[in-house]
């Protein structure tokens, strides 16, 4: 990554990475809404710079585990004892020396001390974020366990994943498999957008985008999804962008949405809205006539789907801020139609979300089923006979996924599987296995880990 001009008052990629990482470890928001926040604060940053911010943060989320290793190797003093900001700028660094091929290690080590002084540390920090990354420029890289000595250490080390997930992995896929996802994960995945049907198709998004200077190209499965290839600009400053023409949203979402039935003019209930990315989805099915109740428990999400589906100009859904775990403000059997889009632990995400490896612990997965049941318990009443509910994640967990579907079912037997295959183009019914679960993977179809479930009550 070369260095590029910038104006004075500007700050570099390298000082607004520090400052993201160093709030997400405080975990004052999450690395995308900071990411976000600081492209929007400094929009004049040039192009480069801004391809260097998003390379430093999300790589240097992406190989946490790995960097610490080394550094930890390296260092006189425990990571642990380390002040948060000295740790920051290790890692920064350290990404750069040992990840990144553009970046001369000199200037790696010059910039960190640079930080250090710029924040204010005493001197003696600054000598010893020198000392440590000199010692790692030297290439004297302790090894990471053989394989055959320990494989969930070597693997986790080696893709940079928790020790815990890669056993867990391990024992439910095997060697070959865990190994090929781990690589996946670690890939930088496609830039994927779904077209907004309500004004425009794949084929006249793609021709717009060329003349906006963007070269995209059709997704494997989704009629709706392009992959953007090669970019000019921002995205997100792209006319077609600001138009309401797509939005980003990965291919395997896209999928999943698309297996619930809708017809003009319906009534549907949507749990866990969010931003509005499957809400605007469920819009264009509906035409925008008809009503989407769009509830989620977090009153920001909302903010931003009103202000998402204002872009893509929808009118049919009206969000409410609600907890879904409990009675619902709806009149039984008032929706035709239920998206369940569950909380739950991302795992499949990992790919464009990198700091879920350091977020979620395994402590906190037994959470998750028991809220996404009663989640799924709490919009039963609210479908009409005869309707259907689409039950969706994004992670590979058996225990939120087809273990609550089965859980769901004990309890409910006016309810049964109904996913029905032909909702999908034909290249993509092979993601949906009997007895009619969906299900996509990063290692497999380079898509995000999604699961989802049609269920029809009687
Ligand atoms: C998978 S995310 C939603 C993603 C969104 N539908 C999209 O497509 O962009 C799950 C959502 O559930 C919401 N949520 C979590 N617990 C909830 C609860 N008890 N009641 C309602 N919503 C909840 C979260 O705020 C989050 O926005």
């Amino acid at each position: 990554m070369k260095h590029t001009t910038r104006s004075p008052k500007l700050p570099g990629a390298r000082d607004l990475a520090l400052d993201i990482l160093a709030a997400a470890r405080r975990r004052e928001r999450s690395v995308e809404d900071l990411l976000a926040a600081a492209l929007r604060r400094h929009r004049g940053l040039p192009r480069l710079e801004r391809a260097l911010l998003l390379e430093l943060v999300q790589g240097v989320k992406r190989w946490e585990i790995r960097l610490d290793y080394f550094l930890a190797r390296v260092s006189d003093l425990p990571l642990r004892k380390l002040h948060p900001l000295v740790h920051q700028i290790l890692r920064l660094g350290a990404y750069q020396i040992l990840m990144l091929d553009k970046v001369p290690a000199r200037a790696a080590v010059h910039e960190a001390g640079r930080q250090a002084r710029g924040r204010g540390l005493p001197a003696a920090h600054a000598g010893f974020i020198n000392a440590v990354l000199r010692r790692l420029t030297a290439g004297e890289l302790p090894p990471i366990p053989p394989l055959k000595a320990d494989p969930v250490q070597s693997l986790s080390l080696e893709h940079s994943h928790p020790a815990w997930l890669v056993r867990r992995w391990l024992e439910r896929y095997g060697l070959e498999q865990t190994r090929a996802l781990l690589a996946a994960n670690n890939r930088i995945p496609p830039l994927t957008i779904r077209a907004n049907l309500l004004k425009t198709d794949a084929a006249t998004l793609q021709a717009r985008l060329a003349r906006e200077g963007v070269e995209a190209a059709p997704c494997r499965f989704s009629p709706e999804g392009l992959n953007l290839l090669a970019l000019t600009s921002p995205p997100l400053e792209l006319p077609s962008y600001r138009d309401g023409l797509w939005l980003f949203q990965d291919e395997g979402a896209q999928l999943a949405s698309r297996l619930l039935p809708l017809t003009p003019g319906a009534r549907l209930l949507e749990i866990g809205a969010g931003r509005g990315g499957k809400t605007s989805h469920l819009a264009a099915a509906l035409g925008d006539r008809g009503l989407i109740l769009a509830l989620d428990r977090h009153f920001r999400r909302l903010k931003e789907l009103k202000i998402n589906l204002a872009r893509l100009g929808v009118r049919a859904a009206q969000p409410l801020v609600a907890d879904a775990t409990a009675a619902l403000p709806c009149k039984s059997g008032a929706a035709d139609a239920v998206l369940v889009d569950a909380p739950c632990s991302s795992l499949g995400i990992i790919r464009r979300h990198p700091e879920i490896k350091g977020r979620v612990t395994e402590a906190d997965l037994a959470a998750f089923p028991p809220r996404q049941l009663a989640m799924l318990a709490a919009a039963a009443p609210c479908l009409r006979p005869g309707g259907r509910l689409l039950y969706i994640t994004c992670t590979s967990e058996p225990a939120e996924n087809e273990a609550v579907i089965r859980a769901f079912l004990a309890a409910h037997p006016e309810f049964h599987l109904a996913t029905d295959l032909s909702r999908l183009p034909a290249p993509a019914r092979s993601l949906i296995e009997p007895p009619g679960f969906f299900r996509t993977s990063p290692e497999e179809h380079d898509l995000d880990a999604f699961f989802a479930a049609v269920l029809a009550k009687e």
